[in-house]
């Protein structure tokens, strides 16, 4: 059944909806209720965005009536959950698309949008300084991790998410909320947030589309709970909820 909630052999909830469409469109419902829920008990509501081209199907729904109408943009922090090593203007930037597809489209106070500096030549210092921006904004959790109300993710056919990929150094980072993370597999450098403060976050939501993600979701969903072999496995909220939302490519090869 469209939309209904499931759970997978690994202990991941999500629902399977029919095309992309309709994934971004609960999406944006969910969006638009979390950010009521945030607004009403805490005045604001944070979102933390992936990157990709999964995400811009949301980003123009939230941009549109009536879910642009269904929350208070003036009093919405904006966060990234990773970025590439380039400035603002760059094609790879996600801030770029973002901006493109929904930031410049709503109205926004442009003192709460915190942009990666991607374009440091020190990316260590500027996950420092994004980190420092998170305290500063954000209400912390028990362990002292800034909490977003909502992250936005997306998934890759490797299994990574954010800038979380196989193999790499981020993954054992449980310390820090935001580190430069070195990706040999496409000889670059990522800006990402780390396991610690993504699962710090109230509610995330997976999005996931796509015949090419199939197998990716299968290897991870079929896995034993505790299995994590692959980056996005590792995105269990501690006290917030998770839900992946596929459609029915990407869920064809589920039972
Ligand atoms: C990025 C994203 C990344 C993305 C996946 C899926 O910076 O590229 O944060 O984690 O979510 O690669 O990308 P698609 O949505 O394009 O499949």
């Amino acid at each position: 059944m469209t939309g209904a909630g499931r759970v997978s052999r690994s202990g991941l909830p999500y629902q399977v909806f029919d095309t992309p469409a309709k994934v971004a469109r609960a999406a944006a419902r969910h969006w638009v209720e979390r950010a009521r829920i945030a607004q009403a008990r805490r005045g604001v509501f944070s979102v933390a965005l992936s990157g990709g081209s999964t995400p811009g199907a949301l980003h123009v729904l939230m941009a549109t009536p009536p879910y642009r109408d269904g929350l208070d943009w003036s009093r919405v922090e904006i966060f990234f959950g990773d970025d590439r090593p380039v400035g603002p203007d760059h094609t790879d930037s996600n801030f770029r698309m973002a901006n493109q597809t929904l930031l410049s489209h709503v109205p926004l106070d442009s003192e709460r949008v915190h942009r990666m500096e991607g374009e440091s030549e020190d990316l260590a210092a500027a996950a420092e300084r994004y980190a420092a921006v998170m305290d500063r904004r954000l209400e912390k959790n028990a362990r002292g991790f800034p909490v977003i109300d909502l992250s936005i993710q997306g998934l890759g056919p490797d299994g990574h998410t954010a800038s979380l990929f196989p193999k790499t150094t981020a993954l054992e980072e449980m310390t820090k909320s935001v580190v430069a993370n070195e990706v040999p597999r496409l000889k670059t450098w990522r800006l990402t947030m780390t396991y610690p403060v993504l699962n710090a976050a109230r509610s995330i939501l997976m999005l996931v589309t796509g015949e090419r993600k199939a197998k990716i979701v299968k290897k991870i969903f079929d896995a034993d709970p505790e299995e994590r072999n692959y980056p996005a496995s590792g995105i269990r909220p501690e006290d917030g909820e998770l839900i992946w939302m596929l459609d029915t490519e990407a869920a064809s090869l589920l039972k």
